[in-house]
Protein backbone atom coordinates (compact mmCIF):
# COMPACT_ATOMS: atom_id res chain seq x y z
CA UNK A 1 0.00 0.00 0.00
CA UNK A 2 2.87 2.74 0.60
CA UNK A 3 5.16 1.77 -2.72
CA UNK A 4 2.53 0.06 -4.72
CA UNK A 5 0.12 2.31 -6.45
CA UNK A 6 -2.46 0.39 -7.22
CA UNK A 7 -5.13 1.40 -5.03
CA UNK A 8 -4.61 5.22 -5.74
CA UNK A 9 -4.79 4.57 -9.56
CA UNK A 10 -7.71 2.48 -8.79
CA UNK A 11 -9.86 5.20 -7.27
CA UNK A 12 -8.45 8.13 -9.24
CA UNK A 13 -10.11 6.07 -12.42
CA UNK A 14 -13.02 5.25 -11.33
CA UNK A 15 -13.42 8.84 -9.80
CA UNK A 16 -12.76 10.36 -13.33
CA UNK A 17 -15.39 7.94 -14.37
CA UNK A 18 -17.94 8.73 -12.20
CA UNK A 19 -17.33 12.48 -12.72
CA UNK A 20 -17.97 12.39 -16.44
CA UNK A 21 -21.14 9.91 -15.29
CA UNK A 22 -21.99 12.12 -12.75
CA UNK A 23 -21.86 15.10 -15.99
CA UNK A 24 -23.43 13.25 -18.36
CA UNK A 25 -26.64 12.26 -16.04
CA UNK A 26 -27.20 15.77 -15.07
CA UNK A 27 -27.25 16.95 -18.89
CA UNK A 28 -29.66 13.87 -19.70
CA UNK A 29 -31.85 15.38 -16.92
CA UNK A 30 -31.63 13.41 -14.64
CA UNK A 31 -31.01 15.37 -11.52
CA UNK A 32 -31.41 12.57 -8.86
CA UNK A 33 -29.09 9.82 -10.01
CA UNK A 34 -26.63 13.12 -10.61
CA UNK A 35 -26.96 13.81 -7.03
CA UNK A 36 -26.29 10.26 -5.45
CA UNK A 37 -23.25 9.89 -8.26
CA UNK A 38 -21.86 13.09 -7.56
CA UNK A 39 -22.00 12.13 -3.45
CA UNK A 40 -20.17 8.58 -4.71
CA UNK A 41 -17.45 11.21 -6.77
CA UNK A 42 -16.69 13.02 -3.18
CA UNK A 43 -16.51 9.85 -1.52
CA UNK A 44 -14.06 8.88 -4.00
CA UNK A 45 -12.24 11.94 -4.08
CA UNK A 46 -11.49 11.54 -0.15
CA UNK A 47 -10.05 7.99 -1.09
CA UNK A 48 -7.66 9.50 -3.97
CA UNK A 49 -6.38 11.64 -1.30
CA UNK A 50 -5.67 9.40 1.35
CA UNK A 51 -3.89 6.85 -1.03
CA UNK A 52 -1.55 10.05 -2.50
CA UNK A 53 -0.69 11.28 0.80
CA UNK A 54 0.07 7.58 2.29
CA UNK A 55 2.41 7.27 -1.43
CA UNK A 56 3.77 10.84 -0.66
CA UNK A 57 4.47 10.44 2.75
CA UNK A 58 6.03 6.98 2.54
CA UNK A 59 8.59 8.04 -0.63
CA UNK A 60 8.98 11.61 -0.58
CA UNK A 61 12.55 11.68 0.79
CA UNK A 62 13.29 10.21 -2.63
CA UNK A 63 12.56 13.80 -4.31
CA UNK A 64 10.73 16.15 -2.19
CA UNK A 65 10.28 18.65 -4.72
CA UNK A 66 8.75 16.46 -7.56
CA UNK A 67 6.49 14.80 -5.07
CA UNK A 68 5.81 18.16 -3.55
CA UNK A 69 4.74 19.04 -7.16
CA UNK A 70 2.61 15.87 -7.74
CA UNK A 71 0.52 16.00 -4.30
CA UNK A 72 -0.21 20.77 -5.31
CA UNK A 73 -1.33 19.56 -8.72
CA UNK A 74 -2.93 16.07 -7.69
CA UNK A 75 -5.29 17.86 -5.32
CA UNK A 76 -5.82 21.37 -7.74
CA UNK A 77 -7.04 18.32 -10.17
CA UNK A 78 -9.47 17.36 -7.63
CA UNK A 79 -10.94 20.42 -6.52
CA UNK A 80 -11.09 21.67 -10.35
CA UNK A 81 -13.33 18.39 -10.92
CA UNK A 82 -15.73 19.35 -7.57
CA UNK A 83 -15.40 23.22 -9.08
CA UNK A 84 -16.78 21.44 -12.69
CA UNK A 85 -19.51 19.75 -10.91
CA UNK A 86 -20.73 21.88 -8.71
CA UNK A 87 -20.61 25.08 -11.71
CA UNK A 88 -22.45 22.78 -13.91
CA UNK A 89 -25.32 21.81 -12.19
CA UNK A 90 -25.82 25.78 -11.21
CA UNK A 91 -25.40 26.79 -14.64
CA UNK A 92 -22.39 28.55 -14.40
CA UNK A 93 -19.90 28.67 -17.43
CA UNK A 94 -16.90 26.24 -17.14
CA UNK A 95 -14.91 27.13 -20.16
CA UNK A 96 -11.73 28.19 -18.29
CA UNK A 97 -11.93 24.86 -15.22
CA UNK A 98 -12.22 22.46 -18.28
CA UNK A 99 -9.12 23.87 -19.67
CA UNK A 100 -7.31 23.96 -16.44
CA UNK A 101 -8.21 20.51 -15.63
CA UNK A 102 -7.17 19.06 -19.00
CA UNK A 103 -3.50 20.71 -18.49
CA UNK A 104 -3.19 19.71 -14.79
CA UNK A 105 -4.58 16.60 -15.50
CA UNK A 106 -2.36 15.91 -18.01
CA UNK A 107 1.08 17.56 -15.74
CA UNK A 108 -0.43 15.08 -12.75
CA UNK A 109 -0.45 11.74 -15.23
CA UNK A 110 3.15 12.71 -16.45
CA UNK A 111 4.45 13.61 -12.75
CA UNK A 112 2.97 10.48 -11.23
CA UNK A 113 4.08 8.33 -14.19
CA UNK A 114 7.80 10.36 -14.08
CA UNK A 115 8.24 9.56 -10.02
CA UNK A 116 10.05 6.44 -8.93
CA UNK A 117 6.56 4.06 -7.52
CA UNK A 118 4.63 2.09 -9.99
CA UNK A 119 5.33 2.14 -13.73
CA UNK A 120 7.33 4.84 -15.33
CA UNK A 121 7.60 4.85 -18.98
CA UNK A 122 9.09 8.40 -18.71
CA UNK A 123 12.13 7.49 -16.52
C1 LIG B 1 -7.27 12.97 -9.92
C2 LIG B 1 -6.14 13.25 -9.31
C3 LIG B 1 -4.89 12.43 -9.47
C4 LIG B 1 -4.41 11.74 -10.56
C5 LIG B 1 -5.01 11.67 -11.96
C6 LIG B 1 -3.16 11.10 -10.14
C7 LIG B 1 -2.37 10.32 -10.98
C8 LIG B 1 -1.28 9.59 -10.56
C9 LIG B 1 -0.49 8.70 -11.40
C10 LIG B 1 -0.70 8.45 -12.88
C11 LIG B 1 0.48 8.16 -10.61
C12 LIG B 1 1.56 7.17 -11.04
C13 LIG B 1 1.10 5.75 -10.80
C14 LIG B 1 2.12 4.73 -11.21
O1 LIG B 1 3.21 5.07 -11.68
O2 LIG B 1 1.82 3.53 -11.06
C15 LIG B 1 0.34 8.72 -9.28
C16 LIG B 1 1.16 8.46 -8.21
C17 LIG B 1 1.18 9.23 -7.06
N1 LIG B 1 0.26 10.19 -6.68
FE1 LIG B 1 -1.35 10.74 -7.71
N2 LIG B 1 -2.91 11.40 -8.82
C18 LIG B 1 -3.94 12.22 -8.38
C19 LIG B 1 -4.09 12.76 -7.12
C20 LIG B 1 -3.11 12.72 -6.15
C21 LIG B 1 -3.18 13.40 -4.87
C22 LIG B 1 -4.36 14.25 -4.40
C23 LIG B 1 -2.02 13.12 -4.21
C24 LIG B 1 -1.55 13.56 -2.85
C25 LIG B 1 -2.35 13.77 -1.83
C26 LIG B 1 -1.22 12.25 -5.06
C27 LIG B 1 0.03 11.72 -4.76
C28 LIG B 1 0.67 10.74 -5.49
C29 LIG B 1 1.92 10.11 -5.08
C30 LIG B 1 2.74 10.46 -3.83
C31 LIG B 1 2.24 9.15 -6.06
C32 LIG B 1 3.44 8.18 -6.08
C33 LIG B 1 4.49 8.67 -7.03
C34 LIG B 1 5.63 7.67 -7.11
O3 LIG B 1 6.29 7.47 -6.09
O4 LIG B 1 5.85 7.12 -8.20
N3 LIG B 1 -1.91 12.03 -6.23
N4 LIG B 1 -0.76 9.57 -9.26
Amino acid sequence: MLTRTDAHVTTWVIAIILFIVALLLHKAGREKAAKIVHMIVRLFYILVIITGALLFFNNQSINPGLYGVKLLVGLLVVVLMEMILVRTVNKKGTGLLWVLFIILFLAVLYIGLRLPMGWHPFA
